[in-house]
């Protein structure tokens, strides 16, 4: 058995309480009230990196919340590995949802409940505890380390596109692994072959000075709640298709060998279906589900608020009306060029009588794509294989990780993505958990995968 593996084995229980510990803090990124809780996430991180034996460990400020550092070393002519997660979460309202309180993290089984248990804290946590078995069981590493970790991800990573360009030297890499990624089940591997983009916008729709009585100026003003769903209702077709003139020009078909890697895949419609409590799918023909979320752009409205929404009657003209609207995007789309197609279609299906801004929202992330034939790629698919007994699907996700094509940029790195949560661990959702078996096999998985990588990158 290897020293890693007898260190791993002997430490279950102190990696678990560690888990539980980084699992109570509400490092919510997205809400300001939570800032102090994401830097003290961060530091529980440092600390967590340092305790493993990892050099240089610093945190790094970005003007919103910080990134990460730190390092190792001692491996002359063996690549260096940028090892990349997230500390901070997404929101958990509706929190009454919840069966067990969210930062109070809950071990049911082989399941323990909170929010960021799966994305990312536990694939995270399991990667730097592969790297203390190595650093302290085998008393080295096979590769060169260096790590990553954000706390922005989750609201889009806005400061990391100026942040990275000032730290090229120090993050400079051979090859970046994503913590933050998963497998198809608990018996089934994945190969992620690609992330989508993202990009977005928010309508703000005014009209009068003030709200209005609506009998009074009722039919002989714009109202801007029906001058927003007219604009609104203009961006989609009722096939699923994007309206917005040009949306689609930059969009990459795929090789039928590409699509029919995708459909090997299995996918259960009927399951999917029931499972989310809907009756149909939806969406653009001549695609399949899988192919609709992984392959194709969208454009989804994510809010939409205005006028009276209390309980009774309020018989009012509001003078406002919102949405937010964000595009998931495929190669080659350009975040910034859909943004300017969003502007243009707006502004020429504006009705008269109002002025409506259209402002981008602060989520900007490049599509993301990798060759299944990269060495890193091939490694990945190797140490999977051994484990699960059986070749890893390829797959894409729907998600996106907009520090990917950061990395690509700036330090001409590559991505590939060795996570171990399942599409079921509620993400994002009520009830988020993450299998405990995952937590274990992620972190032997991750020191054979640096084994791996230790061996196999081409010479220059
Ligand atoms: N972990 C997800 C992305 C993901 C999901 C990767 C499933 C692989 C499989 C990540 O934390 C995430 O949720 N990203 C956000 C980014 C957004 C806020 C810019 C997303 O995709 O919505
Ligand atoms: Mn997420």
């Amino acid at each position: 058995m290897p020293a890693y593996q007898s260190y791993l084995d002997a430490h279950q229980e102190r990696f678990l309480t560690e888990l539980l510990d980084f699992l109570r803090i509400p490092s919510i990124s997205a809400l300001p009230e939570r800032t102090e809780d994401v830097a003290r996430a961060g530091q529980w991180v440092a600390d967590r990196l340092t305790a493993a034996g990892v050099d240089n460990v610093e945190t790094l400020p970005t003007g919103g919340h910080p990134v990460v550092y730190g390092d190792w070393l001692h491996a002359p002519g063996k690549p260096t590995i940028l090892i990349y997660g997230h500390f901070d979460v997404q929101p958990v309202d509706p929190v009454e949802l919840w069966t067990h309180p969210p930062f109070e993290p809950t071990v049911v089984g082989d399941r323990v409940y909170a929010r960021g248990a799966s994305d990312n804290k536990g694939n995270m946590l399991a990667a730097i505890l592969a790297v203390e078995a190595l650093l302290q069981g085998e008393g080295a590493a096979p590769v060169n380390l260096k790590f990553c970790l954000e706390g922005q991800e989750e609201i889009g990573s806005p400061q990391i596109p100026a942040f990275m360009p000032q730290h090229r030297e120090r993050f400079a890499c051979d090859l970046a692994v994503s913590a933050d990624g998963g497998q198809f089940s608990e018996t089934e591997p994945l190969l992620l072959r690609a992330l989508r983009g993202i990009c977005g916008v928010q309508i703000d729709v005014s009209g009068a000075y003030t709200d209005l009585h609506s009998g009074l100026h009722g039919g002989r003003i714009q109202n801007p709640i029906h001058a927003l769903s007219q604009i609104l209702a203009s961006l989609r077709r009722a096939d699923g298709t994007v309206a917005v003139e040009g949306f689609y020009d930059d969009v990459v078909e795929l090789s039928a060998e590409e699509r029919a890697a995708i459909a090997r895949a299995p996918f259960d419609r009927d399951e999917y279906l029931q499972k989310l409590g809907v009756e149909e799918e939806f969406g653009e023909p001549g695609y399949t589900t899988q192919e609709r979320g992984w392959i194709r752009p969208t454009l989804e409205m994510n809010g939409i608020w205005g006028g009276f929404q209390a309980e009774g009657i309020k018989t009012v003209l509001p003078n406002a009306a919102h949405a937010k609207i964000t595009c998931r995007l495929v190669a080659d789309q350009d975040p910034e060029r859909i943004i300017a197609l969003l502007q243009e279609h707006i502004a020429q299906h504006a009705p008269p009588g109002v002025t409506v801004n259209v402002t981008p929202l602060s989520i900007h992330g490049k599509p993301y794509s990798i060759p299944a034939d990269h060495w890193g790629a091939l490694a990945a698919a190797e140490v999977l294989t051994e484990f699960y007994g059986r070749e890893p699907y390829q797959t894409r996700s729907g998600g996106s990780i907009p520090i990917t094509g950061v990395f690509q940029e700036q330090l001409g790195a590559t991505t590939i993505s060795f996570g171990f949560g399942i599409d079921d661990e509620n993400y994002h959702a009520p009830d988020e958990f993450y299998r405990l078996a995952s937590f274990r096999k992620g972190q032997r998985a991750y020191c054979r995968l640096l084994e791996r990588l230790g061996e196999v990158m081409p010479a220059e």
